[in-house]
């Protein structure tokens, strides 16, 4: 992080408190523009999944740099609306929803994909041929970080499994539907470009099942690093390989098939961070923790999925390294990191936490009747609050006193 950043970070600390949640623009920005590098050679569409982050103002901005918007409930729909996408630009990829959703989504006018043989019927049934669908498949490949972001494997309640191909077909022709889309999402955090290949693959063997197919949407789910150590997808090496197989494949069917990407980590997670700040050190025979004043009622992943989100110490980024438990203020087990090596913590310090930009606020609650926390975006180098931290009024406007 650079120096530029941190002295921002600590502003926004300064300015609106924390626990707080910054988004710098530029890095969505920047991860936009690497999607549209790798896959220059394709006829391609993004959709930003909008689950990772749905402020409307990172909506309007991630729009605005040309980008659609993927949702997975009809209130992201709404949401989408209301950023000022127009429904020619929206993709609802359904999971387990109502056929009512559906239908309210078809009457706003988003591209609809359907991942149930009998919301699939029922579709038929209302719509016939009236309105192009896309189908959700479940391509049987185990992919993903790790097996809760894991969607496309053979016991997923995701997408209709492709062995059930032919009754997708039979429904088709029943009600003359026309089949202009085939899904999947294999995953999240999937590293390899030769997954995405063979999620490709099993959609391409079943082109000649669709006549009106159209489009080729491959999901999301690509990697960003979260460790040091580690590497996101090779997006280049991944674009290269796609050409390719389109290629092949619309030389084979003599059509220009379109692919469509629903990314949501790669855009928003490394532009976020969480701040927080040190409220105890506890010193102990075998741990010093870190207790901040926060706890995974703001960033669930580290005790959800075990996931490691680095930390940096704003206040003495450059002290000697000691290590420590961080952990939250919540009333249970509540551990950020475990056994961390950081510049020495001291309280009051500010910690900020890194790639939280992702099902980071978007996953956060008001456990244990704590606030939720406030957004700031910087954008063009001025901080803007996006969303006020929560109130005491929040809390408790929808409960109602029964007990006199
Ligand atoms: N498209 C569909 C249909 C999805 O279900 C998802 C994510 C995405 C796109 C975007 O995937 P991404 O590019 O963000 O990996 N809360 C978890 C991640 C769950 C992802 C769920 N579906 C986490 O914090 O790791």
């Amino acid at each position: 992080m650079n120096e530029y950043l941190k002295s921002q970070l600590v502003q926004a600390a300064q300015e609106f408190g924390t626990p707080l949640y910054v988004y710098n623009a530029r890095t969505i920005e920047e991860q936009y523009n690497k999607l549209k590098e790798s896959f220059a050679g394709l006829r391609y569409r993004i959709f930003y999944a909008s689950k990772a982050l749905t402020n409307i103002s990172i909506l309007r901005l991630i729009h605005s740099l040309g980008a659609g918007i993927d949702c997975s409930s009809i209130n992201e729909l709404k949401m989408a609306l209301h950023a000022g996408c127009s429904p020619s630009n929206i993709l609802y990829t359904s999971n387990g929803i109502s056929f009512d959703e559906i239908s309210e989504a078809v009457a706003l006018g988003a591209h609809v994909n359907i991942d149930s043989l009998s919301n699939l019927k029922k579709f038929g049934e209302k719509f016939k041929s009236n309105y192009p669908v896309g189908i959700r498949l479940r391509p049987n490949i185990l992919a993903g970080g790790n097996l809760k972001i894991s969607t496309g494997h053979d016991k997923s309640k995701f997408g209709i499994p492709v062995e059930q191909i032919n009754e997708v077909v039979q429904i088709a022709k029943m009600y003359d539907l026309q089949i202009t889309c085939l899904h999947i999402h294999t995953g999240s955090e999937i590293k390899d470009v030769e997954i995405f290949i063979k999620g490709l693959q099993v959609l391409f063997e079943l082109i000649p099942q669709f006549p009106n197919l159209q489009v080729i949407d491959l999901g999301g789910g690509f990697k960003v690093p979260y460790k040091p150590e580690e590497e996101g997808t090779p997006m280049h090496e991944l674009g290269k390989a796609l050409v390719k197989a389109f290629q092949e494949v619309d030389t084979t069917y003599g059509k220009q098939f379109e692919v469509w990407f629903e990314p949501g980590k790669f855009m928003v997670s490394e532009a976020g961070y969480f701040l927080t700040e040190v409220n105890v050190i506890k010193e102990t025979k075998h741990v010093t923790f870190v207790g901040v004043n926060s706890g995974f009622n703001h960033l669930i992943r580290p005790m959800f999925y075990d996931a490691y989100h680095g930390i940096v110490n704003l206040s003495n980024p450059n002290g000697d390294p000691h290590k420590y438990t961080v952990v939250g203020n919540i009333c249970e087990t509540d551990t950020f990191a475990t056994d961390r090596a950081l510049p020495e913590v001291k309280e009051g310090d500010l910690l900020a936490f890194l790639n939280a930009g992702a099902y980071g606020f978007e996953m956060s609650s008001n456990f244990n009747s704590r606030y939720k926390p406030a957004e700031v975006l910087i954008l063009k180098d001025q901080l803007h609050l996006i969303r006020k931290r929560d109130t005491w009024e929040d809390l408790i406007k929808q409960q109602i006193q029964v007990i006199e």
